[in-house]
């Protein structure tokens, strides 16, 4: 992928990268603290509707234009029917800015928890001191920012260099890591309680917030919306079979995010946390628990460091919706896109990562800096998004995206017509409900 426009030599290759884009700090860091602050299991539950219908499908319409398109975003809606569906692919360039922006601040507070769990904080004598540690960090001036920089360094050189895919080798020892992370969290005395609240639906807790909240969470988690999964797309051969890998992908985030709920939860309700943390969750509650562990120290330096690994590979296709933009659209070379694109991202982040501290008092239209970045990506931008790439391939250039999604051999594979209707009808309601009732 470094140098010209190469395509993946596997259908497995595919799979891997689109996979690694959407496991990430989506899943470890952002879905256990929205199913802590929105009930658990009712959570749960719209989340996986959301996702088996709508999200799968938008996959699958992201495929499909990134390969008939062969380009990015932008590219790929000028190269296919241009005018204003162009927009939709600056959207996307646009979004996927302001999300890594505050992804790469969360990917510092990673790297930072593996340098001070190695250094040995975990030797506070009480569960709850792991607040403190975690308010007091990122409310310092200087730390975060300096592990934000960090993060968007090596988010740099992975897409100057094209080197993700070595990145993506380590993500099978992360899954082991978080198994055997469920396993001690399901084992901690009062993990029930923990365990009930994920399982057990309260449904007087399904409210439009917690509905808007579930379907953000469901295109961020899965990496909808903003044209990363067009630009992978781009770098498809004509054999590889859509659907079966938009059902790979979407399985295995899905079974990452349920398994991180199951190392988050119990052990929130063991060490009696407040489920509704927020932001903060899953970094207080992870060192409590590697505390309690045999190894802690090195196993939860680990985890850590594969955790940052796994933003990374998320932050990498981010980045590269902006990066193939400026190469393929302005003529740019791949370093020095990665380079400008990235400081400047490096920019919008700073603000997000000060007000947890020093900006802490500064509230535009109610919310922090993180927060309004977080609530406009997740919860506008990428629904619009989704609407307009579900419209696109449902009604714009229907029949010949539907014939690119086909099998090999030219059939169309077995849910063609249930995918027609989603993209057509169900998506596009379904996703304009939820934007304006949210707004
Ligand atoms: N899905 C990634 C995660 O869960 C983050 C991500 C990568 C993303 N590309 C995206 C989110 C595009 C929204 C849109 O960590």
């Amino acid at each position: 992928m470094a140098g010209g426009r190469g395509s993946f030599a596997s259908r497995l290759g595919f799979i891997l990268a689109a996979a690694g884009s959407a496991v990430g700090l989506g899943n470890v860091w952002k879905f256990p603290y929205l199913a802590g602050a929105h009930g658990g299991a009712v959570f749960l539950i719209v989340y996986l509707g959301f996702v088996f219908t709508i999200g799968i499908s938008v996959m699958l319409a992201e495929f499909a234009i990134g390969r008939a398109g062969e380009k990015n975003p932008v590219g790929a809606f000028k190269h296919l029917k241009g005018g204003a569906w162009t927009g939709v692919g600056y959207l996307g360039v646009v979004g996927s800015c302001v999300i890594l922006s505050f992804y790469s601040v969360v990917g510092g507070w990673t790297i930072a928890y593996a340098v001070k769990t190695a250094a040995g904080m975990l030797s506070l004598a009480d569960a709850k001191a792991f607040g403190g540690t975690f308010g007091a960090f990122v409310a310092d001036p200087l730390q975060p920012i300096l592990y934000h920089l960090a993060f968007m360094a090596m988010t740099i050189a992975i897409v100057a260099r094209g080197i993700e895919r070595a990145c993506r080798l380590l993500m099978p020892l992360l899954f082991v890591i978080v198994v055997v992370l469920c396993a001690r969290s399901l084992t901690l005395l009062g993990a029930m309680a923990g365990i009930k609240f994920f399982l057990n639906p309260d449904f007087s807790k399904l409210t439009g917030a917690m509905v808007t909240a579930a379907l953000g969470q469901a295109f961020f988690s899965l990496s909808l919306g903003m044209g990363s999964m067009i630009t992978l797309g781009s770098y498809l051969s004509r054999q590889t079979h859509l659907a079966g890998s938009a059902l790979w992908v979407t399985s295995l985030d899905t079974l990452i995010a349920i398994l991180a709920g199951f190392m988050i939860l119990p052990a929130v309700f063991a060490f009696g946390f407040d489920p509704g943390a927020g932001p903060g969750l899953s970094f207080i509650t992870l060192p409590a628990v590697f505390a309690k562990m045999p190894w802690g120290a090195g196993f939860g330096t680990l985890f850590f460091v594969l955790l940052a690994v796994a933003a990374l590979t998320s932050a990498f296709s981010l980045l590269e919706v902006v990066v193939a933009f400026l190469v393929d659209e302005k003529g740019w070379t791949r370093a020095k896109a990665a380079y400008w694109a990235g400081s400047a991202i490096f920019l919008l982040g700073v603000p997000s990562s000060l007000s947890f501290g020093a900006w802490e008092e500064l509230k535009l239209f109610g919310k922090g800096f993180f927060e309004l970045m977080d609530y406009a990506a997740s919860n506008v931008m990428l629904l619009l998004g989704g609407v307009l790439i579900a419209l696109f391939v449902g009604w714009v250039v229907s029949p010949r995206i539907m014939a690119e999604t086909a099998h090999r051999d030219g059939k169309l594979f077995r849910l063609a017509p249930a995918w027609r209707v989603i993209c057509r009808y169900v998506a596009p309601l379904a996703i304009a409900w939820v934007l304006i009732s949210g707004l």
